[in-house]
């Protein structure tokens, strides 16, 4: 195998050790980044007065042969090579001879292997973000099929007071919507040009690198061609944005499996999104989802691999920033399959509109008697203690609210009325909320319409 730098050696590098670090195996990923890189780099190089405009037109033209057949058939982007750069570079020799070599001019892998994962991420991000913005329409989907339908809300998993289920089903879209922001902010960080860094110190051809970025479509040029040689920053900003969605899927996970369960039963998970029992029958189990929230520990350990990577590097390129890959697609392959997968589970849910409603009624009604009572003039504290003493009497003997006569709750203060009856409901407590943030009914609906607006939007963007 010849690399790159043979020149320098008396020896053939040892096979094994070679092969071992060699990342061709993954980094083959960044085939056609690499080649779009390469393409613009010649032109650049024209322009540098470099390479002579047939020189440039040859390797143009061999490039694009070599990224038809790469995208043709996966399977001629292989060989013993070292990485995908000395891949492309090897293909070009071959078909050009001389041109081809002077393709690498003024350039390093340093910084072509960063400029290659920057491409790759502004080329895969947004479908990461359509397929947040897919689970989010599932639970719209969700939302609006719920209507008036009421289920507990909980705080330290114990009952609080009803909502709506389409509030709590949103409550789930609100963080991914802050997601598919995080991922469009790290493609933006992504978006930066590093050639004209050389392998650290800069290039000596008179690149024009602001017209180098333009024709490649970065926003900007890097900063510095050291901090360039070895910044994964957007690597590592990317992974975190797909580990707090991946956080966010494990706890949508983590609520469904609970609420989809014997005990509580307000959901149906769909028979072909779960799985059975060898051993046991009756079981119904939410195998899917507890594999999201299994896979959301690998990665959150994609991020920690890089971040570890990269905190004990001295400035420059050096090698252990190859491992930056394994952790990128990683996390993008977890990402992409959990997301799949929860949007199916959640368009195939269907709602156990009883049972939550039942659920959601009882003695969490609790703060709407005392809001009852300061509306009468008492003071809060002084309300949640009468109905604190009234909550210890009702569970005492096993009742609720509603059970309760006239002459009990006047026992309870004289403020009562009949009123109460009509007022201690759980349609009457989602009703009586009062900020947009809410479980009343008009926020739910007015946060449905700016959800429906916001993911037309998305698809008029296509
Ligand atoms: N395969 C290398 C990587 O992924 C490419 C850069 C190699 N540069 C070098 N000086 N060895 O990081």
């Amino acid at each position: 195998m010849t690399t790159l730098w043979s020149g320098r050696f008396d020896a053939a590098p040892d096979a094994a050790a070679f092969e071992w670090g060699s990342s061709f195996g993954f980094d083959r990923r960044l085939f056609e980044d690499d080649v779009t890189g390469s393409l613009a780099w010649a032109r650049a190089l024209e322009r540098a007065g470099v390479l002579t405009p047939a020189e440039a037109t040859a390797i143009d033209a061999a490039l694009q042969e070599i990224l038809e057949k790469g995208r043709r058939d996966p399977a001629f982007v292989d060989g013993a090579d070292e990485d995908v750069h000395s891949f492309v570079e090897r293909l070009l020799v071959e078909r050009l001879g001389d041109a081809g070599k002077r393709l690498h001019t003024g350039r390093s892998r340093n910084e072509q292997v960063s400029l290659d994962l920057r491409l790759y991420l502004r080329r895969r991000i947004p479908a990461l973000q359509a397929a947040v913005a897919k689970v989010i329409r599932a639970l719209v989907g969700q939302a609006r099929a719920a209507g008036d339908g009421l289920m507990p809300s909980y705080t330290h998993f114990r009952p609080a007071q009803p909502v709506l289920v389409a509030h709590f089903l949103l409550a789930h879209a609100a963080p991914l919507r802050r997601d598919y922001a995080r991922l469009a902010a790290a493609r933006e960080e992504a978006n930066a040009l590093t050639l004209g860094s050389g392998a650290i110190a800069g290039t000596s051809y008179s690149v024009d690198v602001h017209a180098l970025a333009a024709s490649l479509g970065f926003g900007r040029i890097v900063a510095n061609s050291i901090d360039a040689s070895s910044d994964r920053d957007f690597a590592a900003t990317f992974i975190y944005a797909t580990a707090l969605t991946m956080v966010h899927l494990s706890r949508l996970s983590e609520d469904l499996i609970i609420l989809c369960g014997d005990e509580h039963r307000f959901f149906e998970f769909s028979d072909a999104l779960s799985t059975g029992s060898s051993m046991m029958p009756q079981k119904k189990n939410p195998d899917p989802l507890e594999l999201v929230r299994g896979k959301t520990g690998r990665a959150l350990g994609d991020l920690l691999a890089l971040l570890t990577t990269m905190k004990g590097i001295p400035s420059g390129y050096n090698k252990d920033l190859q491992e930056d890959k394994h952790a990128v697609f990683d996390a993008e392959d977890t990402l992409t399959g959990c997301l799949a997968v929860v949007a199916s589970v959640v368009d195939g849910l269907s709602l156990n509109r009883e049972r939550a409603a039942a659920a959601a009624s009882g003695l969490l009604l609790a703060t709407d008697v005392a809001d009852y009572l300061v509306g009468r003039g008492v003071p809060f504290r002084r309300s949640h203690e009468i109905v604190g003493a009234l909550v210890r009497k009702l569970v005492a003997e096993h009742r609720s609210f509603e059970s309760m006569s006239m002459d009990e709750w006047r026992a309870a203060s004289d403020l009562f009325d009949t009123d109460i009856v009509a007022r201690i409901t759980p349609y009457a407590s989602v009703a009586a909320k009062r900020t947009p943030q809410s479980t009343a009914p008009e926020a739910v609906s007015a946060a449905l319409a700016e959800l429906d607006a916001w993911l037309g939007g998305l698809a008029t963007l296509k």
